[in-house]
């Protein structure tokens, strides 16, 4: 099992994880949320479950959400009661979220993907797939851990199909994370959709998505905030 990490090129790691980030958005000291991201880092169980999984699903150049650590932190400081978060791939910010409300013992996962098949396709040219298209015979979510399945509700679509029925459905969204590739008109659509669910205290956060989050912070007339060395952002509503 070792020997099969150590080829692995697989590091859910990306740049040292930014607590202060996470302070920003929650409003918890520094300290409070460094304790969170020791408690996940130290897990080493959890992540080389997660590693393994990828590694043997032929997954090894996978770029996955670059905050892993800070989604568990902020789950556990804010303890959503619902979590909406659009892009699974392959599961690695999904099972960090529900990792984290399993440890509180409450609340539960949405998410939506829309499959990208594209490295299963038969084709002559070398594989041209995006690095978050499916391993072939695989499933959104494929490795997300069977025992933390049953707090997620995963929904297979489009956002923009699948969102407004989903939003409707839920009291509030405490917590949001979007994670597509996007277009800048498609995204604001989704984040209007959002936006009529989040309460004071709700976080929203998007990876590369620099115009339209930039957009929904100003209508909520809050402050963004950036993961270092990322291009994670998001706001708290105030
Ligand atoms: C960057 S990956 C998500 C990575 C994931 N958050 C993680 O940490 O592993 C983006 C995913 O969104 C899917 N996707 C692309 N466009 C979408 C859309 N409009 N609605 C829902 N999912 C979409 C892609 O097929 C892919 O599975």
């Amino acid at each position: 099992m070792t020997a099969l990490i150590s080829r692995s090129k697989v590091r859910l790691e990306r740049g040292a994880p930014d607590s202060l980030f996470v302070s920003k958005l929650t409003k918890e000291s520094v300290s409070e949320v460094e304790k969170e991201i020791e408690t996940v880092r130290e897990n080493t169980e959890f992540r080389s479950l997660i590693e393994q999984t990828l590694v043997s699903g032929g997954r090894t150049n996978y770029i996955q959400i670059c905050a892993p650590f800070e989604l568990y932190a902020l789950t556990r400081l804010c303890v959503p009661k619902h979590i909406v978060e659009v892009g699974v791939s392959s599961g690695v910010s999904s099972a960090y979220f529900l990792q984290a409300l399993n440890e509180n013992g409450r609340g539960l996962l949405h998410s939506i993907d829309l499959p990208d098949r594209e490295a299963g396709r038969k084709s002559s040219r070398p594989l041209r797939g995006a690095s978050w298209a499916l391993p072939t015979g695989k499933e959104s979510g494929w490795a997300v851990p069977s025992y933390l399945r049953r707090d997620w509700d995963l929904r297979l679509g489009k956002s923009g199909d699948v969102l407004p029925s989903l939003i409707k459905q839920l009291s509030r969204v405490d917590l949001f994370l979007y994670d597509v590739p996007y277009e800048i008109d498609e995204a604001i659509d989704d984040f209007r959709t959002v936006d009529q669910k989040l309460r004071k205290g709700s976080i929203a956060l998007a990876d590369n998505c620099l115009v339209p989050i930039t957009w929904w912070a100003k209508r909520r007339k809050t402050r963004i905030h950036r993961r270092k060395g990322s291009g994670l952002r998001g706001f708290g509503v105030t």
